[in-house]
């Protein structure tokens, strides 16, 4: 872990923020340049207008730079109001998953911010940390974080802590009837669960339901992926956001009633697999007909957000997961898609995400696309119409209202985001841990 100061001592490297020109040099000090100025010194550009998140990105390219270097100690100089997002982008270009890399990557052991008196680095610390950790297990083969290992995660988190662990293993979803999880999971090696951790009690209000996607891998099952298999071990990112919530929740001991869930299977192929053409039917009694085994995420979502409602009658719901293909042709990897039946929520996360740069944007949902999603033969199917074609991130969403019992949904598509596919910023490639400070920013504000 890095050890950040306040004082001015020498180091071994200067980084000078700036928007300063330096003619002779070629250095204009617009955003994201850089200029070793001499042995020891560098500039970093900001431009005319930084934000925050200028910063956060300046320092991650800055200190990927200078560790090449291998330096023990920095000083990041002119840092005005923006200390904390120096050290934020400091924090997340310092993790790096190198457990199978011959060569560990550097990492600076002090960093100094003369600037930051009002920062409180031990609170920054603690939510990198969790950060951190779920890009850990998201990076991690998927062989090893199977099902069952979040199972065991989640039950060493709560040995550790004050929150409250329930597993749904096989049997007991077999007796609530979470047929829709059952389903995906029926291929799988590792038996599917539903994972269920509890902070705070109904002293602390009426619960909000944070669930996340938790495939630990996905082939697509019967209908085999053809594209991008080689990604889906991050299929279980939005269950790594879960868990780092429910660890941040529990150290930072916030005053408010969170239920983590975790639906956890494998989607794979094999003669045991869900088939589609069938139709499952999920514990709140609606049927589903399967048009796509690939499209499985709603399925075990659908599962836990109508277990979660029965059981726990939460306030407002927020899903997170990696949904679909589609919101990466919509939106790209620059900003997350959100769908959402409660827009004074999804207001407060898209404020929430131009706090911490994690860049959300709102896509359209009514009752027209939640009627695509209805079956012939069943209450509902899982592709949307034109064959999944059309609107696939809204119809993701759409799908998931069956499962609501008008509960408010907040949705989060997070393909494009959760993990990167080449270096960037402040992340290395990997896993990027997206969504676990912007729901802690929203978690910490809201009213
Ligand atoms: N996990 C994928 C979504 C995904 C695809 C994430 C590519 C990141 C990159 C999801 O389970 C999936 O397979 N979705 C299908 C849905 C389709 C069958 C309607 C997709 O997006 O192709
Ligand atoms: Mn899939
Ligand atoms: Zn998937």
């Amino acid at each position: 872990m890095i050890e950040f100061k306040i004082s001015k001592e020498t180091t071994d490297i200067n980084v000078d923020f700036t928007n300063k020109t330096e003619k002779h040099k070629g250095f204009e000090g617009k955003e994201g340049e850089t200029l070793w100025k001499d042995e020891k010194t560098i500039l970093a550009g900001i431009g005319e207008k930084p934000t925050g998140e200028t910063y956060r990105r300046t320092a991650g390219i800055i200190l990927n730079i200078i560790r090449k270097k291998e330096p023990k100690s920095a000083t990041f100089n002119n840092a005005g109001e923006n200390a904390k997002e120096i050290a934020e982008g400091i924090l997340l270009a310092s993790y790096s998953f190198d457990k199978y890399k011959e060569k560990k990557n550097h990492s600076l052991t002090t960093v100094h911010i003369p600037e930051a008196k009002n920062t409180n680095f031990e609170e920054l610390t603690k939510l990198f940390e969790a950060v951190n950790y779920s890009r850990e297990i998201a990076n991690e083969n998927s062989n090893i974080i199977t099902p069952t290992f979040l199972v065991k995660e989640a039950k060493r988190i709560s040995k550790e802590t004050g929150l409250k662990c329930t597993i749904l293993g096989k049997k007991e979803l077999e007796e609530e009837k979470l047929g829709l999880i059952l389903g995906v999971g029926s291929g799988g090696e590792h038996e599917p669960a539903l994972i269920i951790l509890e902070h705070g009690s109904d002293k602390d209000g009426t619960p909000i339901a944070l669930i996340g996607k938790g495939v630990c891998f996905d082939t697509g099952g019967l209908n085999i992926k053809i594209q991008q298999m080689q990604d889906m071990r991050f299929d279980m990112c939005g269950a790594a956001t879960v868990l780092a919530l429910m660890k941040l929740s529990d150290e930072k001991k916030i005053r408010r009633h969170i239920i983590g869930v975790i639906p956890a299977v494998e989607n794979f192929v094999d003669a045991k697999s869900y088939r589609p053409g069938d139709i499952y039917t999920a514990c709140n009694g609606a049927t589903v007909e399967i048009s796509n085994t690939d499209a499985e995420g709603r399925l075990i979502l659908g599962d836990a957000i109508a277990y979660t409602v029965k059981k726990y009658k939460p306030e407002k719901i927020i899903t997170i997961a990696t949904l679909t293909g589609a919101v990466l042709v919509a939106l790209g990897d620059y900003i997350a898609g959100l769908v959402s039946t409660d827009d004074k929520t999804a207001k407060e996360i898209i404020a929430a995400g131009e706090t911490t740069g994690e860049y959300v944007w709102q896509l359209p949902i009514n009752k027209d696309y939640i009627e695509e999603m209805k079956g012939d033969r069943s209450t509902c199917k899982n592709l949307g119409y034109a064959d999944g074609k059309y609107a696939g991130t809204i119809t993701g969403a759409a799908f998931l209202t069956y499962f609501t019992d008008k509960t408010p949904l907040t949705h989060l598509d997070t393909a494009g985001l959760s993990w990167m596919t080449k270096q960037r910023w402040y992340y290395e490639k990997g896993a990027t841990g997206f969504g676990v400070r912007l729901l802690w920013e929203w978690l910490r504000k809201k009213k």
